[in-house]
């Protein structure tokens, strides 16, 4: 072997990929490894600005701080997941991790360092840019040639308007911590592991819980977040009607793939799987399989939601008739159904009780119900005090959102299902009747028939705001707004 041929050893980012196993290139000459060394531009960028969200960022994290003073706080954002060999999961960021940085980048840990004069000072810890000199930059299959451009560390603290660090600096760093430390857990094994003698799992628990339950009331960075979110997932479902009837059937996934592609256009992705669910799939919560079809004179459910590119989601549900005109039996579920969501979306308001929107729209279901004679010989209100609408209601009527579909999961039962809303909450308001094709216990015009109408409402001083109005829910309007898509 010419002595230009012998290995050269690199320095490599992430561990998993070190050494690409039945890659076709063996070796690197050092001549190659020198070549690769010369020769780059810099591309250093000294004109970056700061994020539009920074100065709330900066005042999320006061509000962390002066809660638990004297302990270091600790939140990764969370490394990506190997699919198979150099293969990753799409990676999304730990939704605590974007709240208190307003950063996205993988293997990323936020560390709030507690201050002798009191306070924190908050540190990123982040992925420098990649290393020209020792080739990591080329011969890592995480490194800038293969992954794109990552912003230097300077570059990061004008953006994010906080001090960076480079990320592989951090397990020294938390060695050195004395006092207490709280984790946010379960993100980044690494360092999970690196402070599992520190940390308990009562005083995470509590951390997880103050940061689930600081997400409650939104700011207006985040409202304008969730509006745009609303307004894209409108677009979004615009594009499915004028999808819908172009093959007939309409698979499932042509209506998933339709909806997805205005995601990824106007946003970072759909915020959760999307429920496209035609015929009596409609009955099934959770359909995300979305293999059947849609036919004319089908009902189709569609749950869907634009993420933005900051990573905030709507969750807007529709139940449209395929063919664009609602049967007269499809009708009077529909009916019923917009029946409790005008109830349950009129019962939002600051200091409402949070579950009064859900024991408002299931009352009203419940009447419709009884109406239709499915509680026998009881009435509404004796079959909604024993929970028995709930073989064609099944679900709660809604939950808090932003960041997350489900947001805020983890905060305080107190502040949350048992709290009082306030002005900057944002909720989903989404009743629904699902009758399983197979029950007997309904009369057989309604089998197979499931319909849900979900809203994302925000609540103002002096109400509350529709976030989701830019698309219709009342029947009529629907058939109307359809037939003009449709030409
Ligand atoms: N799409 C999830 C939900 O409606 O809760
Ligand atoms: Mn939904
Ligand atoms: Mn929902």
């Amino acid at each position: 072997m010419p002595e230009s041929m012998k290995e050269v050893t690199v320095t490599t980012e992430t561990d998993e990929n070190k050494h690409r196993k039945n890659g076709l290139y063996r070796r690197v000459s050092t001549e190659l490894a020198e070549n690769m060394r010369r020769g780059w531009a810099d591309t250093e960028r000294r004109d970056v600005e700061p994020i539009a969200q920074a100065v709330h960022t900066a005042r999320r994290r006061a509000a962390l701080s002066a809660r638990f003073p004297g302990e270091t706080l600790v939140v990764p954002a969370g490394r990506p997941k190997v699919r198979a060999n150099d293969t990753a999961y799409p990676f999304r960021p730990s939704s605590d991790y974007v709240y208190l940085s307003g950063d996205q980048s993988r293997d990323a840990v936020l560390v709030m360092e507690p201050e002798r004069s009191g306070g924190h000072r908050a540190i990123a810890y982040l992925l420098p840019r990649s290393d020209r000199g020792n080739g990591e930059f080329w011969l890592d299959y995480h490194g800038e040639l293969w992954d794109g451009r990552r912003d230097s560390l300077a570059e990061n603290e004008r953006r994010l308007g906080l001090p960076c660090r480079d990320v592989r600096t951090l397990a020294g760093r938390l060695g050195a911590v004395t006092g207490p430390v709280r984790l946010l857990r379960g993100h980044d094994a690494g360092v999970d592991d690196a402070l599992a003698s520190r940390v308990t799992a009562g005083d995470d628990a509590g951390f997880r819980e103050f940061l689930s339950g600081m997400r409650l009331v939104k700011d207006a960075f985040e409202i304008a977040d969730l509006r745009f979110a609303c307004e894209a997932t409108a677009s979004g479902f615009e594009d499915v009607v004028r999808a819908l009837g172009t093959t007939t059937p309409t698979p499932e996934r042509l209506i998933e793939g339709t909806f997805r592609t205005r995601a990824r256009v106007e946003g970072n992705d759909v915020g959760y799987a999307s429920v496209c669910a035609a015929g009596s799939h409609a009955t099934i919560l959770h359909w995300v399989r979305n293999d059947g079809a849609a036919y004319p004179g089908d009902l189709l459910l569609l749950d869907a939601g634009v993420e933005t590119r900051d990573l905030y989601t709507a969750d807007v549900t529709r139940t449209l008739p395929v063919n664009g005109r609602f049967t007269p039996v499809q009708r009077e579920v529909y009916e019923a159904v917009y029946a409790a969501q005008e109830a349950g979306i009129a019962a939002v308001g600051p200091g409402a009780a949070y579950r009064d929107f859900h024991e408002a729209a299931q009352r009203v279901l419940a009447e419709h119900l009884a109406s239709w004679g499915l509680f026998g010989e009881r009435s509404a209100q004796e079959a909604y005090e024993l929970g028995l609408q709930r073989r064609w209601t099944l679900a709660g009527t809604g939950h808090m959102l932003g960041l997350d579909v489900h947001d805020c999961a983890k905060a305080r039962t107190e502040t949350y299902v048992d709290g009082t809303l306030q002005p900057g909450m944002v909720l989903t308001v989404e009743p629904g009747i699902y009758f399983q094709p197979d029950d007997l216990t309904v009369p057989e015009r309604y089998r197979g028939i499931g319909v849900r109408i979900e809203d994302d409402i925000l609540v103002t001083e002096d109400g509350n705001e529709n976030l989701s109005a830019c698309l219709p829910r009342q029947a009529e309007e629907v058939e109307a707004w359809m037939a003009r898509l449709r030409g």
